[in-house]
């Protein structure tokens, strides 16, 4: 009997029971998705780790209606795109999902993947163009930033030896536990420069006694290390987060850093008190260089200081500006709104190409990076707007005709519904929105549809081979 014809009053299966599982492909926070059946019937199966193309044996954790949560107990057939993992810590680290999986077979998950998204959202595949997705240039120390962690609660391997050190690690955190950092002594994804820095920065913490950060009691002082590198002056930027300034210690260890790591061309300091984890600043100190890195995106010159936003593969997001120029194709004589623009990394390079461009950003460190970088390369035809575009964007005036094309590159949440609504009011005849999150993108762009654009095209770009991310242009133009 076919399992779907199976009677329901059958048994289903429960925690702890055995199961053979096929993985199919990956879902979009990097979790490996396969099949599985019984008697009872079919079921969905999500895992943590499994390479499409596996079949394995799992242990049920958990059910809610027709889709199991397992763990791998044995492969019982590998899948031919299985790979050996490049880093020492892929078991455990939540930074790359896919280091087993050959890129290819990663390329094919990941387009699998936005299709669904895509059909999820009510955007009907066939009635646009998908384009397939457009490679990574490389596939390892692709990241020219990176940001590690401090904390007093190391990760401890199952079969590491007793009595190692517990409080104190320097690195990622592990896949699904925010509470403990894996102390990683190599990170595979970023640039090779940046893992001498980061194994100097750990030696030189643990011998002037830099307590890591607690994230349960709130004490500590290191916090987080940001490491910028430019690729296109070998110019690099550390960044040390710290809950409390100690002028002391810091120039002691400023000084130590620079001489055990010379390549490092500005060091600075953030200060960050507040429990929240992430790399936030209250201030900032430079300790050493002029507290920015200069690097290059098309034919501007860009200066990016530590909090500033600004892509992270900066190889790929050449070919992310290329996209943008082709799908937006300017003529030469509009108005461009940049929403969500950091540090004008496509506006700037669109202001040559167009009358005006206008860009929105809300944090005012990446406006000030901006409008300098624009003084610099002497683009006179910029303006920048700092603040929420919640509000900002309603505020704008329409300049003098109408603002004919937008380019759209919102944080992962996607369109807060006021821009969404500021946005549809002040009608840009084109729209190349840049998703960082296809869900959020396909839904922004199933709106814009019902507003009265159409979606012609959606361009794939992979920005981070081994992590499930993707970064997915829709364009839109208005119909009426
Ligand atoms: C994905 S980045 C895009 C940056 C830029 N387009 C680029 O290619 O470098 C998103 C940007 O949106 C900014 N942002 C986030 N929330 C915002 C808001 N509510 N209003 C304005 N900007 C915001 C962030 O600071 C960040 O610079």
């Amino acid at each position: 009997m076919h399992p779907s014809n199976a009677p329901s009053n059958l048994r289903k299966p429960r925690h702890g029971d055995r199961l053979v599982a096929t993985v199919e492909g990956f879902d979009e926070r990097g979790r490996a998705r396969g099949r599985t059946c019984d008697a009872s019937g079919e079921y969905a199966v999500e895992l943590a780790r499994g390479v499409p193309g596996d079949e394995v044996e799992i242990e049920v954790l958990g059910r809610r209606r027709q889709a199991l949560h397992g763990r791998v107990l044995a492969w019982t057939r590998a899948s031919a795109d299985r790979v050996a993992p490049r880093c020492a810590h892929f078991a455990a680290c939540g930074g790359c999902s896919f280091q087993d999986a050959a890129y290819p077979a990663q390329l094919a998950a990941k387009a699998r993947l936005l299709e669904r998204t895509l059909s999820r959202a009510g955007l009907a595949l066939g009635a646009f163009e998908l384009q397939p997705i457009r490679p990574a240039p490389a596939v390892f120390g692709y990241r020219t930033k990176m940001d590690f962690t401090f904390s007093a609660r190391r990760w401890i391997d199952l079969d590491e030896p007793a009595g190692a050190v517990a409080d104190f690690a320097l690195g990622l955190h592990p896949r699904d536990f925010h509470g403990k950092v894996i102390d990683v002594g190599r990170c595979e994804i970023q640039f090779e420069r940046g893992n001498h820095v980061l194994r100097t920065v750990r030696e030189l913490c643990r011998e002037l006694d830099f307590a890591p950060w607690d994230v349960v009691r709130h004490t500590g002082f290191a916090r987080h290390l940001v490491l910028r590198e430019s690729r296109a002056t070998g110019e690099l930027l550390a960044n040390l987060v710290t809950a409390t300034e100690e002028p002391e210690r810091m120039a002691t260890f400023a000084r130590e850093l620079l001489r055990r790591a010379p390549a490092i061309t500005t060091f600075v300091q953030n200060l960050h008190s507040k429990p929240a984890q992430a790399a936030l600043s209250e201030r900032e100190l430079v300790h050493q260089g002029p507290g920015f890195v200069r690097e290059r995106l098309g034919e501007t010159e860009f200066r990016l200081s530590s909090n500033s936003f600004f892509q992270t593969n900066v190889a790929q997001a050449e070919a992310l500006l290329e996209t943008v120029v082709e799908e937006l194709a300017p003529g030469g004589d509009e108005h461009v709104d940049d929403l969500y623009c950091g540090t004008g990394a496509l506006g700037l390079n669109l202001a040559r190409r167009v009358r005006a461009v206008t860009g929105f950003e809300l944090v005012e460190a990446a406006v000030a990076d901006a409008r300098a970088t624009a003084a610099a390369n002497g683009i006179e035809n910029a303006t920048f707007v700092a603040g929420d575009l919640a509000h900002t964007l309603v505020a704008e005036a329409r300049p003098a005709g109408e603002p004919t094309l937008a380019v759209v590159d919102p944080p992962r949440a996607g369109l807060h519904s006021k821009v969404l609504a500021a946005l549809i009011v002040r009608a840009p005849r084109r729209i190349v929105y840049v998703a960082c999150h296809a869900a959020s993108g396909a839904r922004d762009a199933a709106e814009l549809v019902t507003a009265g654009w159409r979606l012609v095209r959606v361009r794939p770009l992979d920005f981070f081979p081994h992590t499930p991310h993707l970064e997915t242009v829709f364009t839109l133009e208005r119909t009426g």
